[in-house]
């Protein structure tokens, strides 16, 4: 085990995350300079979920920094389609690789496979949980275009409560002095309360919003993300989600001139494409700083022994998580590891309630 995983942005500290801005930043001047940072390295991208930008801009970053990739990016094509563990699949792939990069579909997955790897674990997103490295794309942007992570007036809409983006986003957005927030999705999609939590502790300010054209005449930066149909458990519930919130010229007519539109990517309709040429719509910029920031982070975990990221206590707990999502429940060997928070017993690996 490392203590140098990427499992949720929340473990680092500000002055981490600043590092790794600032290393991106140099990257991006001067790409050069790093082609052989990473020479006779290799990055594995396991990916159980489809990905376009983080799987491919994870493999792009490694390569670029003069480094190889192995991975698969469909299970079925691994020996996971015979009943492989993860405990099993992780253990092999750490002896192959330096670094490892996960996606899947069950809440915790990342954290379970830090407890078999010899090497750095990457969260590259772990069901509706968390997906730290978007959220580092997304500050990468937000430095660089808005010149600071303070001071902003941010609204996110759409699935926010599936929408693992959107948590990683405001956990670490609520660190920072004077950020206030306008959650904008319905009552059936709202944040979970744990965010909400958080951003008390961080004393924020929120509101919560069913207009997003009411909503926007004053935003800094407005975050647009998907409804996702995977997410839903039935047809029905999607359909009655999918088209409430859409982002159109007539509404961003209303915006501050100043204001930039982020969106995790892929869009499905919730930005209408004529927009796309408007100087705000920032999301394929995002995306390409997304992979700078990737190579500052490959470079962080790999090269700088400064760089470690903390761990909090756990406990062996008594009790079994019981969220359905978690991947206690697929992978039973893994033991029973908790938190407390406030004097409530919580999942190490899901970060629910369990007691
Ligand atoms: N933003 C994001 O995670 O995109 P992909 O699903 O294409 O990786």
């Amino acid at each position: 085990m490392t203590n140098k995983n990427l499992i949720d942005l929340e473990a680092m500290t500000p002055q981490q995350i600043d590092k790794i801005i600032k290393k991106a930043k140099k990257i991006m001047q001067s790409p050069a300079d790093y082609r052989h940072a990473c020479d006779g390295k290799i990055l594995a991208t396991l990916f159980y979920e489809p990905s376009t930008r983080t799987q491919m801009s994870f493999q792009t970053a490694m390569l670029k920094l003069g480094g190889r990739t192995i991975g698969f990016d469909n299970p079925m094509n691994s020996s996971v389609s015979k009943g492989e563990n993860l405990k099993d699949t992780i253990t092999i792939v750490s002896g192959y690789s330096d670094i490892i990069a996960i996606r899947h579909p069950v809440e915790g997955t990342a954290m379970a496979s830090s407890l078999y790897s010899d090497v750095p674990v990457i969260n590259c997103g772990d069901g509706g949980h968390l997906h730290p490295t978007q959220t580092l794309t997304d500050i990468v942007t937000l430095s660089i275009e808005k010149g600071r992570l303070d001071n902003l007036k941010i609204g996110v809409c759409g699935d926010l409560l599936n929408g693992r983006t959107v948590h990683s986003l405001i956990k670490t957005l609520a660190k920072y002095e004077n950020n206030s927030f306008v959650l904008i999705s319905t009552k059936e999609l709202s944040v979970p309360l744990y965010i909400i939590d958080i951003l008390e502790k961080n004393g924020c300010k929120y509101e919560f919003s069913n207009s997003l054209a009411d909503a926007i005449v004053d935003l800094d930066m407005l975050y647009m993300t998907r409804i996702q149909r995977e997410r839903f458990s039935s047809e029905a519930d999607y359909e009655a989600q999918k088209n409430v919130f859409v982002l159109d010229k007539e509404k961003l007519d209303k915006a501050k001139d100043d204001m930039i539109i982020l969106h995790p990517l892929p869009r499905v309709n919730e930005i209408t494409v004529d927009i796309d040429d408007d100087p705000r719509a920032l999301y394929f910029k995002q995306a390409q700083y997304g992979m700078f920031g990737r190579m500052a982070l490959i470079l962080m975990l790999l090269q700088d022994d400064e760089f470690t990221i903390s761990e909090r206590t756990t406990i062996i707990s008594e009790h079994k998580c019981n969220n359905s999502k978690c991947i206690t429940q697929s992978e039973p060997y893994l033991p029973k590891l908790s938190y407390e928070k406030k004097g409530m017993i919580m999942c190490d690996f899901c970060d629910k309630r369990i007691d």
